[in-house]
């Protein structure tokens, strides 16, 4: 356990508490959540812990990137029990907002970031990456840390950050931190506690055909083909439907047509009315 979390709601609170501890000698990591934490969030607190020694965690359901038919009302909300979390894997201080503290009336701004915004999520859910892309560069603004530590889970996140960060100078290290898996290659998500029995049993299939997927581009199958085959093994599985999967640069999210630079295969289907993403190194 640690010593103890504080728990703040407004941004000047935050910058004292994370003012008092620089002044301490402490470097300051931050990672953002939307709460119902798993042991993948609280793998991104204690690399923010070892590496800069005062450790921030927010806990914000940010409306501005669920659309109105999704399930911003109820995405799981657990603020004893992420606290209690939080705390036991040495979190300092938990910045957990009120909504108007981060949307106050008239409030006019957005973040857009292009490019690697446009395809995959972008193309299926057009308003997200603009609200992540928003509350995220508040978030670092407001907690002024030195790095601010994001799942590769969201692999597209992970990106669309790392550009807003560079491109709007602010002063944050970006670090990505691997996906964590259950036993049969499931992606830690707050959005599996949706899954039936049923569905839990199907949903471990998604990581496999991924690692098959990147097997067949490997031995030589085209991409295009590699990605088909996937997307029809996923239905065979039993998902209900699939949004995509596709095999694109690394960096860029850009099509491919061979594996010569750095790739990524990312997907993301349907289990009933729950949305799995997974994606992986190629
Ligand atoms: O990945 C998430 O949980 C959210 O998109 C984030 C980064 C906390 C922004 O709301």
């Amino acid at each position: 356990m640690a010593a103890s979390l504080s728990i703040v709601r407004t941004v000047s609170e935050l910058r004292e508490a994370v003012a008092r501890a620089r002044a301490a000698g402490a470097g300051v990591g931050f990672a953002p959540t939307m709460g119902a934490l798993h042991e993948g969030h609280l793998s991104l607190i204690r690399a923010a812990k070892a590496r800069c020694g005062f450790a921030v965690a927010s806990l914000f359901v940010n409306p501005r990137q669920f659309a109105p038919h999704e399930d911003f009302d109820r995405y799981p909300r657990t603020e004893a029990a992420d606290a209690a979390l939080l705390a036991s894997a040495g979190c300092d201080l938990l910045f957990a907002p009120e909504r108007e503290a981060m949307y106050p009336p008239g409030f006019s701004t957005s973040v857009h970031v292009a490019e690697v915004s446009a395809p995959l999520e972008g193309e299926m859910r057009p308003h997200f990456f603009g609200g992540v892309a928003t509350v995220v560069t508040k978030l670092l603004l407001q907690a002024q840390a030195d790095a601010a530590f994001f799942g590769e889970k969201d692999y597209q996140q992970l990106l669309v950050v790392k550009r807003l960060a560079r491109d709007l100078d602010i002063p944050t290290e970006i670090i990505g931190c691997p996906t964590l898996r259950e036993q049969d290659g499931l992606a830690l998500s707050s959005r599996n506690a949706y899954l039936s029995a049923d569905e839990r049993r199907i949903a471990g299939r998604l990581n496999l055909v991924l690692h098959e997927a990147i097997k067949a581009a490997h031995a030589g199958e085209p991409i295009a083909r590699a990605e088909a085959d996937a997307a029809h093994r996923l239905l065979g599985a039993g998902f209900s439907s699939v949004d995509y999967v596709a095999i694109r640069h690394a960096e860029t999210l850009e099509p491919i047509t061979d594996l010569a630079a750095p790739a990524r295969i990312l997907a993301a289907a349907w289990l009933g009315k729950t949305r799995l993403i997974d994606n992986m190194a190629v």
